[in-house]
């Protein structure tokens, strides 16, 4: 083809972008639109990508990463390793164990062992074995450091006032804060280039023949014999168009709903609670002892305000669940054999499960059979991090009626995936103090079984005095693991960090 054969099938952006591209040789979309005149950059990169596909330009991509803090304290928190060497010193006298280091009390679990890892990697100190101890000696390097803010807290301090190009950046810098976990946001951001080719400059040079594009012939056009001059826009259906994004539903709002779907068209009716509950409900109506860990601080929120929770009004179900712990009342059971106390049960607390609002709707609606489920939130007082969240979201349900067993449990649960999209789960066995048989579900993620929840068939110490008598299987799942999974995510947290980007992008299920 020749050249001007090249120039008679370009069209008016086309052409645009070539002229423009004739005086800047190679340059960024942005200053392509600039120079060109052109209103807008997704007119210059479909001209592009016409031009590129005719092989007039080349259009590189480069990736470039930025960094910003994930939290806003981690600039103003003192780096574990600087917080060791202060105990170190100055508790210490520049000398001491792994163990007086955990003591002291300034440092939190695994925090001890990233502190001494970094004490190591920056020469702030030697370790030595000494029986089944470590000891650290602060070298002086470290007593110098002590005083001293670090090049990568100078980054931090930095990277506190707004989002850093990776660039801008020394790299072994960047790279210690990028080796400590959970500190740092990356972000991707694609820098294209378009470049003349040879063939592309030789036309670029030549008189393009530029005429006024019109879209529409206009009554005004055509009266006036301005048609003449101008050129009518070819409908092309191929072009390229931005994609519109208009306003959606939340991902996991639809999650929700397609959960609800599932389980209303298998039968099921919907129920739901309340975030504060007493102990009593949450805990002793489901047979877990009032010494049972999963009630202590470190695992449950129990509220101030109020602080208790009045259950005059349920009183011989309190007696009963009392009997039923103390010596297994009319169960057959043996109980827990401890003595039972009532303000334990009233302590009122963030409810740590859904199967609070489960057992509440038996003592209610103890006549069979049922069958119910509820999607709501649920509390625990555990440390975030990539598959846990202090706050998320169960999947609760019940089935109750004469014959219902063990293995139409399983069944339940394998359809409601099934129905969800997930062919591939798995039973093992597992433990609850209110089910026997009790089980967990898994399903296979990223090339790792992921557990889901747990399940079973509620023992007669909890239906007995909820006042059902045929057998009731229960269960409780994650429903931002299963977002995780639906999704395609790796990072729990990332479900509620209100990325735009991906809040636009997620599928629509
Ligand atoms: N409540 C359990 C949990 O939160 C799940 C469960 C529900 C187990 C019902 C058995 C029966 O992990």
């Amino acid at each position: 083809m020749s050249e001007s054969d090249v120039i008679d099938q370009l069209n008016f952006f086309e052409k645009k972008v070539l002229k423009a591209l004739n005086e800047l040789k190679s340059a960024s979309p942005e200053q392509v639109r600039e120079k060109s005149g052109l209103g807008q950059l997704v007119e210059v990169m479909n001209a592009s990508s016409w031009l590129q596909a005719k092989g007039l330009v080349r259009i590189d991509e480069r990736i470039s990463k930025s960094y910003s803090l994930r939290r806003e304290d981690a600039a103003t928190k003192p780096l574990p390793e600087k917080v060791a060497l202060d105990v170190i010193i100055n508790g210490h006298k520049g000398r001491c164990s792994l163990a007086d280091l955990k003591n002291s009390g300034k440092l939190k679990g695994e925090e001890v062992q990233i502190a001494i890892g970094w004490i190591k990697k920056k020469g702030w100190g030697e370790l030595s074995k000494s029986g089944q101890d470590t000891i650290v000696a602060v070298t002086d390097k470290g007593r110098k450091a002590l005083h001293e803010k670090g090049e990568d807290e100078h980054l931090l301090e930095r990277l506190a006032k707004g989002e850093l190009a990776e660039t801008d950046a020394k790299k072994d810098v960047l790279d210690m804060l990028r080796q400590r976990k959970d500190l740092l946001n990356e972000r991707h951001t694609t820098n294209r280039t378009i470049t003349l080719t040879e063939a592309g400059a030789a036309v670029a040079a030549r008189d393009l023949r530029i005429k006024e594009e019109v879209a529409q012939l206009t009554p005004e056009l055509i009266q006036s014999g301005r048609w003449r001059d101008v050129e009518v826009r070819r409908y092309d259906v191929k072009a390229f168009a931005p994609t519109v994004y208009g306003g959606r539903r939340h991902p996991m709002s639809i999650l929700i709903d397609k959960v609800r779907n599932v389980f209303l068209t298998m039968g099921f009716t919907e129920v739901s609670g309340d975030y504060v509950e007493s102990a009593f409900w949450n805990m002793d109506v489901l047979f877990t002892a009032q010494d049972h860990p999963a009630r202590e601080m470190h695992d449950t929120f129990y509220v101030e305000n109020p602080a208790k929770i009045d259950l005059s009004q349920y009183m011989a179900l309190v007696e009963a669940v009392k009997q039923v712990h103390e010596n297994g009342g009319r169960t057959g059971s043996l109980g827990w054999r401890y003595k039972w106390r009532l303000d334990e049960a009233e302590r009122a607390l963030l409810r740590t499960h859904t199967t609070v609002n489960t057992a509440r709707y038996i003592y209610e609606h103890p006549q069979t059979p049922f069958k119910v489920f509820a999607v709501d939130r649920v509390f625990r007082n555990e440390a975030m991090d990539s598959t846990h969240l202090p706050e998320f979201t169960q999947i609760e349900g019940i089935v109750c009626e004469k014959g219902a067993n063990f293995d139409m449990l399983c069944g339940v649960l394998k359809e409601f995936y099934r129905r969800m999209g997930i062919p591939e789960t798995r039973i093992r066995p597992g433990y609850f103090p209110y089910t026997e048989p009790s089980l967990e579900v898994e399903i296979l993620w990223d090339g790792k079984w992921m557990e889901l929840g747990g399940a079973g068939v509620f023992r007669p110490e909890v239906t007995e005095p909820l006042g059902v008598k045929e057998p009731v299987l229960a269960w409780g799942l994650g429903l931002e693991r299963l977002a995780m999974l639906i999704y395609g995510l790796d990072d729990v947290r990332d479900i509620y960090e209100s990325d735009v980007d991906w809040l636009k992008k997620a599928p629509q299920l």
